[in-house]
């Protein structure tokens, strides 16, 4: 294993105390070919602060290096950007010397850490969105950006440097030894745009918002924790992500079939959320429900469909209604491979959802589930199937969130 730890000036008293790492890294089922670095910054401010640490592989070199460039004991605080080992890994050996330090990220990033590395008896500093820390010489702001790529992600802005601190956003999986993007040796750009699409592409939505966040903030510096420092042409890298994570219209408004069956008109209420959210993103939204419609004309909407929603409550660990015939003639039939998802409200047992998503297992649609979205998403919150035991403002919320989720997949959904 080679790797190199140093300290650089990238500010006014503010030093990368990173990790190099030229081995093939494996990562997220990948083998990253070139390295990369975990990038971790001091700043030897009144209050001396770091931001991230490094990879837990790393975490007894990263201590003994910060040794020998500071009294551990002074150090004030620890900001948490994000809880992956590779960020925060060495967290634990660090904090066995730097005692005093306070730890500062969002609420649930200190559950995770506490339960990560059982951390005990430490202080946390839980940061909302917008907050601000004074350092002593110079001020931190903090803006919450969940899903980039995990939920507990944040990123942090030093005020007076202008630089942003964003972990794992504006990243590139390379072994940078140059350290900063206008030292670069070789073109990073291809390896800066398939970061991106691998790590940041599946959760568009939050980079829209992300993006938003920072629009205000003069930024002269992205010091991103992995690959390059972005020194040269910062707003170039915002660009790009802007441009990525800017769907390219085709001029034709796509198509989601919600069908359903409900015995007391909760599936109804999801349902009806789950179009809204959908409508929202600019979509038509053919809604039936089973009692009153033509299983033929529903059949045909399906057919010329870009997405399927299909809905039941449970009875008797059954579909209820005319779901099941519904179902049975798409998968007789043959269909395109188009998103589709089950939903379902219920009181005794829920099983009505998984008898759907058989069924459209069967038929050949691309079935969006708990599966397919820790696969894809690293989502590990279940939002499909939408099973919610009777219904109430959180069921409600739960299938807003499915419904804008459903909307991106469709949106962005290549066969
Ligand atoms: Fe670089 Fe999500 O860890």
């Amino acid at each position: 294993m080679r790797s190199e730890l140093n300290s650089v000036k990238v500010a006014e008293n503010t030093y990368w105390v990173g990790i190099v790492d030229d081995r093939k890294v494996p990562f997220h089922r990948l083998i990253l070919e070139k390295g990369t670095t975990y990038n971790s910054y001091l700043m030897m401010t009144e209050k001396p602060t770091l931001i991230d640490t490094v990879d837990i592989a790393f975490g007894r070199e990263f201590v003994e290096q910060m040794s020998s460039l500071m009294d551990l004991d002074e150090l004030a605080y620890i900001v948490i950007n994000h809880v992956e080992p590779d960020h925060a890994g060495a967290l634990p050996a660090l904090l066995r010397k730097a005692t005093n330090a306070v730890i500062v990220t969002t609420s649930l990033g200190a559950e995770l850490l506490k339960d990560m590395f059982r951390i005990k008896n430490r202080e946390f500093l839980i940061i909302k969105d917008g907050d601000s820390l004074d350092i002593g010489g110079k001020t931190l702001q903090f803006f919450e950006t969940p899903y980039l790529h995990t939920a507990e992600t944040m990123i942090t802005y030093a005020v007076e440097d202008k630089t942003l601190y964003p972990c794992d956003q504006f990243s590139t999986h390379m072994a940078a030894h140059e350290l900063f993007n206008d030292l670069a040796q070789e073109d990073y750009l291809p390896d800066f745009e398939t970061y991106y699409k691998l790590i940041m592409g599946p959760h568009r939505p939050y980079v829209r918002k992300m993006l938003e966040k920072i629009a205000g903030l003069e930024i002269n510096m992205i010091a991103p924790s992995h690959g390059y420092i972005l020194r040269e042409d910062p707003q170039r890298f915002i660009s790009l992500y802007d441009e990525m994570s800017t769907l390219s219209t085709s001029g034709e408004t796509k198509k989601v079939t919600i069908v359903y069956s409900t015995m007391t008109g909760n599936t109804r209420k999801l349902a009806q959320q789950l179009a809204e959210a959908i409508a929202d993103y600019g979509m038509v939204v053919d809604e039936y429900n089973l009692r009153d419609a033509d299983l033929k004309e529903v059949a045909d909407s399906i057919r010329s469909s870009d997405g399927l929603l299909v809905g039941s409550s449970t009875r008797y660990a059954d579909m209820v209604g005319d779901i099941e015939k519904l179902l049975q003639e798409l998968a007789e039939s043959e269909m395109r491979r188009i998103p589709a998802a089950a939903f379902g409200s219920y009181g005794w047992s829920g099983e009505a959802t998984l008898h759907i998503e058989n069924y459209l297992e069967q038929a050949g649609f691309q079935v969006i589930n708990e599966r397919h979205l820790l696969g894809n998403h690293g989502y590990d919150m279940s939002l499909f199937p939408l099973r919610v035991k009777f219904i109430d403002e959180k069921a409600l919320e739960r299938a807003r969130q499915a419904g804008e989720l459903f909307g991106e997949k469709v949106l962005t959904y290549t066969a």
